[in-house]
């Protein structure tokens, strides 16, 4: 049976996703205890100044993995963490959502090519459901341990995947995603990313092979039923948070179709609906087209500012009939449609919790 209200874990609760998660829990009327677990020896509201006042306080690893009354928890530690602690936890009934990459591949062996480390629990792999909500619904509702997906991975699957269902795309070439990511996308320990290095700069990375490439293509060549070849292009842009992920995807018409951006518009509202009638946290930018070739139209595509602190990833699109390219657009928040918000939608979705519950707030 469903309990009314949950006790929730918060492991790594001193970063940046878990303190996250702990500003969207104390929002969210179905959580009745935040357990936050760090290591370190500062207080909550110090580390958290953003939640001075929230009466939060650091518990031991005893108190939060020990506890009787635990329902969930959510790991916000880097990748090698949660796959130790996670088969004690699930014996004991408890459900987890990891924000690592401990849990999203199948084949350990494409876990240890990727991030250079043996898998500590090889046979959790295959218990474990891919944490897109608005594509793995229907298995999260009975999961016990859901792998949330990388923020890059995350925001380009929801801006492709009508686009891949519709048959339209030509995957022989591959997709090429370009993505920004806000300097908190490098975790809060990256001396590299500091205040001088990234304001009024770009830092480009990790181009010979970004570790959300293997992910985004796993993922692609399951919803696809065959290879697909993704080009990932990384930088951190001078802004905190946020992705910008701008994707190019070959398409070719059926016989007698002709393609425009009206029809791919088309095309994804159908995917993905209006508002509580559809995806909630998927909103499409479809105003029309005044059209002219030079004609700037910035209103056609959404802003990354916008979506900040809210569950929301936003699209837009346009078609370039003489390239045969569908351009698309999409941002989210990486601290939260990217982590912590998609954690908690994914746990509410466990718990049979409204799926907005602790995630209503509009972006900033
Ligand atoms: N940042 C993003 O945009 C983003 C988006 C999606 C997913 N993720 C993933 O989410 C996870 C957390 O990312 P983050 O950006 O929040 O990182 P972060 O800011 O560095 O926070 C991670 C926290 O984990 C704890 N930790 C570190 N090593 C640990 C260990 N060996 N055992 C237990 N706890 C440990 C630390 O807390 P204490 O030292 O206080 O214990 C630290 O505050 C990562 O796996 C990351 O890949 C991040």
């Amino acid at each position: 049976m469903t309990p009314e209200r949950i006790t929730v874990g918060v492991v790594g609760a001193s970063g940046y996703t878990g303190g996250e998660a702990c500003r969207l829990l104390l929002n969210h009327d179905h959580v009745a205890r935040i357990l936050p677990f760090s290591r370190g020896k500062e207080e909550f509201e110090t580390v958290h100044p953003n939640l001075l006042g929230c009466g939060l306080s650091f518990v031991s690893a005893e108190e939060v993995l020990e506890r009787r009354d635990l329902d969930a928890v959510l790991f916000c530690t880097p990748t090698g963490e949660a796959m130790r602690a996670a088969k004690g936890l699930l014996a004991r009934g408890v459900r987890i959502v990891d924000l690592s990459a401990d849990f999203r591949f199948r084949d350990p062996q494409i876990f240890e090519r990727t991030y250079g480390k043996t898998h500590a629990s090889p046979h959790l792999l295959t218990r474990a459901v891919y944490g897109v909500t608005e594509i793995y619904r229907e298995a999260i509702r009975s999961a016990e341990l859901v792998a949330n997906p990388g923020c890059y991975v995350i925001t380009a699957l929801l801006g492709l995947l009508p686009a891949l269902k519709s048959g339209l795309a030509d995957l022989s070439a591959p997709i090429v995603v370009s993505a920004v990511n806000g300097t908190s996308g490098a975790s809060a320990t990256a001396p590299e990313v500091s205040h001088p290095a990234a304001t009024g700069n770009m830092l480009p990375y990790s181009l010979s092979g970004h570790r959300h490439g293997p992910e985004l293509e796993d993922q692609l060549g399951r919803l696809c039923g065959r290879p697909v070849h993704v080009l990932l292009n990384t930088t951190h842009g001078p802004f905190a948070r946020g992705i910008q992920a701008t994707i190019s995807l070959r398409v070719k018409a059926a016989a007698g179709q002709l393609l425009s951006r009206r029809a791919f518009l088309d095309i994804y509202r159908e995917h993905y609906g209006k508002g509580l009638d559809g995806e909630h946290f998927v909103v499409l930018n479809d105003r029309p087209s005044t059209g002219g070739l030079n004609a700037k139209e910035y209103s056609l595509f959404p802003g990354v500012a916008r979506v900040c602190g809210s569950n929301f990833c936003h699209i837009g699109l346009d078609y370039d009939a003489s390239k045969e390219r569908l351009n698309i657009v999409a941002v989210t928040d990486n601290l939260v449609k990217g982590a912590a918000g998609s954690a908690i939608q994914n746990m509410n979705v466990m718990f049979g919790f409204p799926e907005t519950a602790g995630l209503r707030h509009f972006g900033i």
